[in-house]
């Protein structure tokens, strides 16, 4: 399988690259970082089939050109590709500044557009391909003091459904995966935001879901190898929700 993960040098990212590399497959990780210190464990391990390509997908060209060295590299289409790259911004709507709100539409929304734009062509050479977009809890569901990210992340619910349509008949699935909070510095930079320490936001986090406890990076990894498998064959146009119960309903801790 030849994967393409954005965001690679995120958790989530690395914790999928790691997944997809068990299976055999052959991936490419894209960040706009260029810190690749954090994949010497993976490179020891799998370099002749890990690349890293530095990529703002912000910018459509940089998009076309991931696309196209990863094909370069696989010597052949992408299959699975994984729009993974995301910016936070948790803070008040009246006093997010115009450039905040620039920075999380240009990422979130017109990365994931570009993404998918350059690499559909590709995806659809193979008669079965997948594309799955990092959604959030916020794509289904608003937070107050989270507008900015929560209309960006709706957005990408909007796109992982009529990509999903436009492209069924031919081969390739359209899906998102939906988590509510993930250990990651992603979460953390909304701890920051509300002057609190990462163990009370973990504790407060874990708290306010049904399980009682917050998904992490590994079950992330093994639902985006679910949605490529052969038993996630008629899934497509859905987004997968990786929130232990959060967007079930309302979840009083105590009942009234
Ligand atoms: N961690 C959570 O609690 C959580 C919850 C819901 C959704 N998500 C989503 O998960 C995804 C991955 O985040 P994470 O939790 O691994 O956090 P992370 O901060 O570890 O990773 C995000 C990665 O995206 C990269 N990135 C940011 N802007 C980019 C750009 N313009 N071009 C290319 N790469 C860029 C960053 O450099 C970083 O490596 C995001 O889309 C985020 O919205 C995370």
């Amino acid at each position: 399988m030849n994967v393409v993960i954005t965001g690679g040098l995120g958790v989530l990212g690395l914790e999928c690259a790691r997944a997809f590399l068990q299976t055999g497959a052959q991936v490419v990780l894209a960040d706009i970082k260029e810190n690749i210190d954090l994949l010497q464990p993976l490179f020891l391990e799998h370099e002749p089939r890990l690349k890293f390509i530095q990529c703002d997908v912000k910018r459509h060209d940089d998009c076309s050109r991931l696309v196209h060295l990863s094909e370069s590299f696989f010597k052949g289409a992408i299959q699975v590709y994984l729009v993974n790259a995301g910016t936070p911004f948790a803070g008040e709507f009246l006093t997010a500044t115009q450039e905040q709100i620039q920075n999380v539409l240009d990422v979130n929304v017109l990365g994931s557009i570009y993404c998918a734009q350059t690499a559909i062509p590709s995806l659809l050479q193979n008669p079965k391909s997948h594309l799955i977009f990092t959604c959030s809890l916020q794509s289904t569901m608003a937070r107050a003091n989270r507008s900015i990210y929560t209309t960006s992340k709706h957005a990408i619910a909007g796109l992982v459904k009529s990509l999903s349509l436009e492209f069924a008949r031919k081969g390739l699935r359209v899906n998102g995966i939906a988590p509510a909070a993930i250990e990651t510095p992603f979460l953390f930079s909304a701890f920051e935001a509300t002057q609190m320490t990462k163990e009370e936001g973990l504790k407060i986090a874990a708290e306010s879901l049904p399980l009682g406890r917050i998904p992490t990076a590994q079950e992330f990894a093994q639902t985006a190898l679910f949605l490529t498998s052969t038993g996630a064959s008629s899934i497509t146009g859905q987004l997968i929700s990786l929130d232990a119960g959060a967007s079930a309903g309302v979840f009083p801790r105590q009942a009234l």
